[in-house]
């Protein structure tokens, strides 16, 4: 995969990169919706991900080509680019560039070849992997040591201030951050985090995600009226965040029955977050199936934010013995994450792809799903 990323490189630009740099995709076991409401998270990484293949330009000028968007590479002129002015996949990237420069560090012109093994819109944050590939290149170029926590930092703010998408920030610390064979456990208000051993082999049990082949797309306004819900939410019951919300009879307190539902949703995801937290470190991962099924039900009827695709796989899923299933990412689209006892996993996708069958959908993707390393520059 770095030959593949180089060769891109060379075909870019006519030589050779002074490095390849690996950003993954994530998957997250438990906790949507919770990441901007100061909540936790338990992501893992996964092997798929963006490679940025990369080298200085001494002129100060960003040079951005992907092998999968087909086109002249992209031209960004020296010194930081203006917020919005980069349209399209490039933007993200660049407004790393941006967020650096911002943040006073010293990165100067690149050359940046991007290849990618991961489906875009899949919910499988495509676009954190991009921000983080290129923010691993350039600090990396540059010689520039920054935390894995504030470059996760400076990765988002290029998300929410240069792209213009109100992200938390759960997906650039997956992806900077994940230990092989571990969910990284995120305190999205401390940013305290914790590596949680996660092996489903050894408990006798698979992890299975589905790409329902929806997609999804942030820039859409439904995520961020989710957003302003659960600010609104907040400030109506005087607290910081959602986060701050333990006790559900709290919630009584709210007179509109949609921003009580939106509230109720983050607040029992946070709670199922550090139950599936304390089941992973006890081995019983089987044990988190019912508290998946039960988060599925609270973003589709509280937090209405699922999708009927992956509505049918949940349910198909759990009717053929799945252990547990839930959508995951944002909503409106992406993937599903299935858990099911060794040996089932067939049964199960055949009887998801079988209703999609009866509907004309087309089937569903199964994706590779191991816990794997967080960034790196590859040898
Ligand atoms: C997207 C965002 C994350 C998070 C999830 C929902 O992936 O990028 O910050 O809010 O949606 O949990």
């Amino acid at each position: 995969m770095r030959a593949a990323a180089a060769r891109w490189f060379r075909d870019c630009y006519g030589r050779d990169p002074a490095g390849v740099w690996h950003a993954p995709g994530r998957v997250n076991l438990i906790g949507e919706h919770t990441d901007y409401n100061e909540g936790y998270v338990l992501p893992f990484a996964l092997a798929q991900g963006v490679r940025a293949a990369a080298r200085r330009r001494d002129d100060g000028v960003l040079e951005l080509c992907s092998r999968q968007a087909p086109g002249p590479a992209v031209r960004v002129a020296a010194g930081p680019p203006t917020p919005g002015g980069v349209p399209g996949w490039a933007g993200y990237a660049a407004g790393v560039a941006w967020a650096l420069m911002e943040a006073g560090y010293a990165v100067g012109g690149a050359r940046v070849a991007i290849d990618a093994d991961l489906p875009q819109g899949a919910g499988l944050s495509s676009s954190a992997a991009l921000e983080c590939a290129t923010a691993v290149a350039l600090t990396g170029l540059y010689g520039i040591a920054i935390a894995p926590p504030e470059l996760a930092r400076l990765a988002r703010r290029a998300e929410n201030d240069f792209v213009g998408v109100p992200t938390g920030i759960m997906d650039q610390s997956a992806s900077l951050e994940c230990a092989r064979g571990h969910a990284l456990l995120l305190d999205c208000r401390s940013l305290a985090m914790a590596q949680v051993p996660l092996d489903p082999a050894a408990a006798g049990v698979e992890l299975l995600v589905l790409d329902t082949r929806a997609r999804h797309e942030h820039a859409g306004g439904s995520y961020t009226s989710r957003r302003r819900a659960c600010e609104r939410a907040a400030a109506l019951l005087g607290v910081p965040a959602l986060r701050d919300v333990t006790d559900l009879a709290q919630l009584d307190r709210l007179r509109d029955p949609v921003l009580r539902r939106r509230a109720r949703h983050v607040v029992t995801d946070n709670r199922r977050v550090l139950e599936v937290t304390a089941l992973l470190r006890s081995g019983d991962v089987a044990g988190m199936g019912p508290l998946l099924t039960e988060s599925h039900r609270s973003l589709r009827d509280d937090f209405e934010v699922s999708w009927p695709q992956a509505d049918v796989a949940v349910g198909a899923a759990t009717a053929a013995g799945a252990l547990g299933a839930r959508m995951m990412g944002g909503g409106f689209g992406g993937s599903v994450i299935v858990l099911v006892a060794a040996g089932r996993a067939a049964r199960v996708v055949a009887a998801v792809g079988e209703e999609y069958d009866r509907r004309n959908w087309p089937a569903p993707a199964l994706v590779p799903a191991a816990a794997e390393a967080g960034a790196y520059l590859m040898t």
